[in-house]
């Protein structure tokens, strides 16, 4: 996948470090389908509870070797999914792969990720602004793959009140964000009603870390 994306034209940078891929799920989105539908039958899709009691619009599930999880306890990176006992479904070799490959292509080399936090926003659901900072190392980038309906995704500062930019997501992009700019804030506003061929009326983001 590296080699067919060599040039820096599908590279959007919007920070320092910080990139939009244009497109670079797309070769793969197929295989990505199909392992998302295998995750989802043993872990399902769950709308969690933030540590002040509101229910969350994004609904969520995971794979890898943990998940993250929100509840009135607060947040945290659970060997086991919440809902079964059992542990989280594999990361597919699809999904490290991916994440691999453009964590590789915006500069950050051997990104081992070992947990996918999978959201799925049906139309009207949105993300506040927030920082990734539950994980243990944060030389670590994330990588965010955006699937199915467009989005806009709101990408921040250090600080809550950095204005933030607003970014046009569409299906296949992948963003990719570390070093200096890998406690900014980031969010997704309200999603529009919308129809996508194979992921239906819904936005599938699947936020690659490595929580250990
Ligand atoms: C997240 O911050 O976990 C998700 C961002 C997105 O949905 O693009
Ligand atoms: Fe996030």
């Amino acid at each position: 996948m590296i080699d067919s994306y060599a040039s820096e034209e599908n590279k959007e940078w919007i920070a320092s470090a910080s990139v939009v891929l244009r497109g670079f799920a797309l070769s793969c989105e197929s295989v990505l389908h199909t392992d998302l539908h295998k995750i989802i039958s043993t872990a399902p899709f769950r709308h969690m509870i933030t540590p002040g009691g509101f229910t969350m619009s994004v609904a969520m599930t995971n794979c890898g070797s943990y998940g993250w999880v929100s509840g009135r306890g607060g947040y945290r990176y659970d060997p086991n999914d919440p809902l079964t006992g059992k542990p989280w479904p594999e990361m597919p070799e699809s999904f490290l792969t991916l994440a691999k490959n453009a964590a590789a292509t915006a500069g950050f080399d051997n990104f081992i990720s070992d947990v996918c936090l999978v959201n799925r926003y049906e139309p009207g659901a949105k993300l506040s602004l927030h920082q990734d900072k539950d994980e243990l190392d944060f030389n670590q980038p994330i990588v965010s793959v955006s699937l199915g309906l467009p989005a806009i995704f709101l990408f921040g500062g250090l600080k809550r009140k950095d204005k933030p930019v607003r970014v046009p997501l569409a299906h296949g992009d992948v963003v990719v964000w570390g070093g200096a700019d890998r406690m900014r804030y980031h969010g997704i506003m309200p999603l529009k009603e919308n129809h996508h061929p194979v992921f239906g009326n819904q936005r599938i983001n699947l936020t690659f870390r490595k929580a250990y």
